[in-house]
Parts: structure tokens; sequence; C-alpha cells
């Protein structure tokens, strides 16, 4: 018999800092975590003391074969000034710093702290992309994919095709995933593309002009992505502007226990939900087109918040490939299985739409610095849910925010709700 989930006491968010997202040569992992501390700092209220932070949790996929540091945790607590506080790295892959969060949460949740600092840090720009490729396929079974060959864009493409095969999707499906994402991430001033697919279609307009070459005549963003030259593919049916980049980045959040929240803040925002679930590599799974493990912590947070999908007003959601979204919002229950494709075809995910997805740009906009990327998306949420998100801040004042952060192809998936009071 499953057991129905609760957090012993409530947790609130109070403070979130996040440094930019982007490729940052000469910043190691320790630069990005103090600008994203320092800003956390200064986002709580009404102020705080970091020496009442408790413990410390990091989210990091792989500082290791990344940086050629391992250990990050305690060594980041005492740059920030917080030794000889516990402090404990994360590792759940792509999804590590939600791990983090649920590791930080429930240390509050127990009873054990009343004030824990929870982060996530990747510096991956370092290496050569075939070294950063093969880093990223340590988190795939080495035994049975890797050694055949796979690689995350193959992975991601395999999803891809069988999801086109099965729903008659086409590539333009994708497409508009990421469109609607830098659409986004335009807005958003700590995002790695801060343009929209038509400003990069005028700027490479502008730079065949310059250089006296022919001058594209795309008509339209989708003739530009359908482009083998602007967007080349990587891994069939997905091209560049289908993929997460590679990027460095530091995020740190603040919890504290509901009963103190408001000391820290009149606003905090309440963690109401958590799931995590787990699953098998992809190759021994049913299904191409879903992830379990996501269903099922989806299902877990839903529960404990006792609220439906159809109650979350924005999302936040594991877009590390175009197809990774669409597949995210059938899993939430959000869409029908089949159905999210055309809902980001018919722009139901968009800004404006009914169902917000990724306002933040997601992943692929963004920027994807996977140890920290789980964390990034709380940032998004807390933003939005106390109207802080700027330009991109959507108009119905959102009350319900659901984060969805995938470690791998769904080995690992960490889903939170998070509640504006
Ligand atoms: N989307 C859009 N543009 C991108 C991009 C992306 N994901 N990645 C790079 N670019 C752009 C760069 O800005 C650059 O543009 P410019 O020529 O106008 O300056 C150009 O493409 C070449 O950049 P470069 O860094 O040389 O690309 P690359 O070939 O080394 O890397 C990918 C491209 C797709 C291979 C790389 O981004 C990748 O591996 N992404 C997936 C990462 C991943 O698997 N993460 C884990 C997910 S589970």
């Amino acid at each position: 018999m499953r057991k129905s989930r609760k957090l012993n006491r409530g947790v609130a968010v109070v403070g979130v800092g996040m440094s930019n997202f982007g490729a940052f040569p000469g910043m190691s992992s320790r630069d990005l975590f103090v600008d994203a501390f320092k800003e956390m700092r200064t986002s709580v209220d009404k102020g705080f003391d970091p020496k009442e932070i408790e413990a410390f949790y990091l989210g990091n996929f792989s500082g290791d074969l990344f940086e050629g540091q391992a250990h990050q945790a305690p060594m980041l607590a005492d740059w920030v000034g917080l030794s000889p506080i516990p402090a404990a790295r994360l590792e759940g892959a792509c999804a590590s710093a939600s791990v983090a969060f649920r590791e930080g949460l429930l240390g509050i949740a127990s009873g054990m702290y009343d004030m824990v600092m929870v982060g996530g840090v990747e510096k991956m720009t370092d290496l050569h992309i075939s070294k950063v490729t093969d880093a990223l396929a340590t988190a795939a079974d080495i035994t049975y994919e890797v050694s055949a060959g796979f690689t995350f864009p193959g992975f991601y493409a395999s999803m891809a095709s069988a999801y086109m095969h099965q729903y008659g999707a086409t590539p333009e499906t994708f497409m508009r995933v990421g469109i609607k994402n830098h659409e986004n991430g335009a807005l958003n001033k700590k995002a790695q593309f801060g343009a929209r697919i038509p400003d990069l279609m005028e700027a490479k307009k502008t730079k065949a002009l310059q250089k006296g070459k022919p001058i594209p005549t795309w008509k339209d963003e989708i003739e530009f992505l359908s482009d083998d030259r602007a967007n080349p593919l990587i891994a069939w049916p997905m091209r560049l502007f289908d993929c997460s980049p590679v990027s460095d980045g530091g995020v740190a959040l603040l919890l504290v226990s509901e009963e103190i929240a408001h000391q820290f803040s009149d606003d905090p925002i309440y963690v109401i939900g958590s799931g995590s679930a787990s699953a098998g590599a992809l190759h021994s799974r049913p299904s191409l087109t879903s992830i379990p493990s996501a269903k099922l912590a989806a299902q877990n947070a839903y529960e404990m918040a006792n609220v439906t999908a159809k109650d979350i007003d924005l999302a936040e959601v594991h877009d590390c490939f175009t197809i990774a979204e669409i597949i995210a919002t059938e899993d939430l229950g959000f869409f029908d299985a089949g159905k999210g494709g055309i809902a980001a075809e018919e722009g139901l995910t968009s800004r404006q739409g009914p169902q917000p997805i990724n306002t933040s740009g997601g992943l692929k906009s963004k920027g994807h610095p996977v140890g920290a990327s789980g964390a990034g998306q709380i940032v998004e949420i807390w933003k939005q849910l106390r109207g802080q998100a700027g330009e991109r801040q959507l108009d119905k004042s959102p009350r319900l925010g659901l984060t969805h952060n995938v470690g791998g192809t769904g080995q690992t998936c960490n889903v939170h709700i998070f509640e504006r009071r």
C-alpha cells in the first residue's frame, strides 16, 4: 500500500539568488556561486544573518570531470563564510539541484534545522564540447547505452522520433518550443541566449550583408530553423535550436521553517508538494514517449499539495531538448498523452496561453549548467509568484507554481509545488 506523504512542518523559500547563466571564461564555480550567494542575501526582504544558516546542500553533477574539482560543498560553504556547518554535495545528474533542494526541505520538515541554504553550481565551458559530451554521458548507462554510441542528444532524438511516429508530430512541433523559449529568455537578463529567433535571423542577415555574402531570404522562424546551415542537425530530428546549451552558472536559495518565515519576509513562498522517483535507464523502459519517474514524482507532489495539474498556474519544466518539454507537459498532466506537441503548436504554453511553461526561457534559452538548473527553476517560480519577474511577469497573478527537474533520461525526477498565500 502506498503511504500518503506529508511534510512534518511547513517550509518556505525566503531568498533566491542566481549568477548569470552562460559561458564565462576565467570564472570558476566558486565565483559563480559567490555571485548567487550575494544576490540571495539581498533578496531576503527583512535581511538575515548568514551565521544562522545551519546546513548547506549543493547540487553539482560533475565538478570532478568539468573542472577537476570534486567535494565542492564544504569549500563553497567556507568561501561564503559558513564553515563549519554541515555541507554536502548531492548528485542526481541534471537533477542534482532538486535532489539537494529536497534534502534541505526534509532537513527542515523533520525539525532538525530551521534555516538551510540549498544551491547548485556547474562550470561546464572550460572543456572541449567532445569532453563535455563524454562527461554528460556518464549519467547514462555506460554498459548498455554509451557503449552502443549513445550520447544525450541521441537519447532525446530517439524520444523525439518515437513521438513523431506515435503521434504524428513533425520537426516543426519541436521548433515551436524553441521559438517560445527564446521569446521568454529574451526577457531574462540572466539568460545565456538573450535573443528571440527573429532577432537572431536579423543579426545573421546583417552579418552576411557586412561580409558581402548573399543575404538569406528566410520568410519566418520555421524557414530559418529548417535551414541546415542556420540550424544544423545534431541528432535527427533534434537540431541546434532544439538543444539546451553548454553553460556555466550558480544558484543559492534560502529555506526556513514556516513558523519563522515572516521574520524574514512578508511574502514567503511555501513549498507545499514534493515528489521524487527513479527509473531504469532508457533502453530498459517500455516507452520512449513518457518518463515514468516524472509521472510518479508529479503524482506524489500533487497528492502532498492536495492539488491537481489543473490548479497549477505556471511551471518550469526540464527542457534539456525541445522534445523533453513536450513530454514533460504530458507526464505532469497538463495535456493528454500525444497532445503536448499540439499544445506547443497552438501556443497554449506561451506566456499569454492558459498553461505557461518555462517563462524564464527554460534550459533551452536561459542555459543549462546541469547541477544548478533545478535550483534555477525555483528562482523563476519564486519571482513569478511574488510578481517580481519584470518584463516576463505573468498578468494573471499566479498563486501555484511547479518545477520538474530530470536527471539523465529520467532515471531521476523531482517535482516541487510552490504556493503564494
Ligand atoms: N542553441 C542555440 N545556439 C547554440 C546552442 C544551442 N544549444 N549551442 C551553441 N549555440 C550557438 C553558439 O552561440 C554559436 O553561435 P555563433 O556562431 O552565432 O556565435 C554556435 O551555436 C556554435 O557554438 P558552439 O559552442 O561551437 O556549439 P557546439 O557545437 O560546441 O555545441 C551542441 C552545440 C548542441 C552540441 C551543445 O550545445 C550541446 O551538446 N548541447 C546539449 C547539452 C546537453 O546534452 N546537456 C545535457 C542534457 S540532458
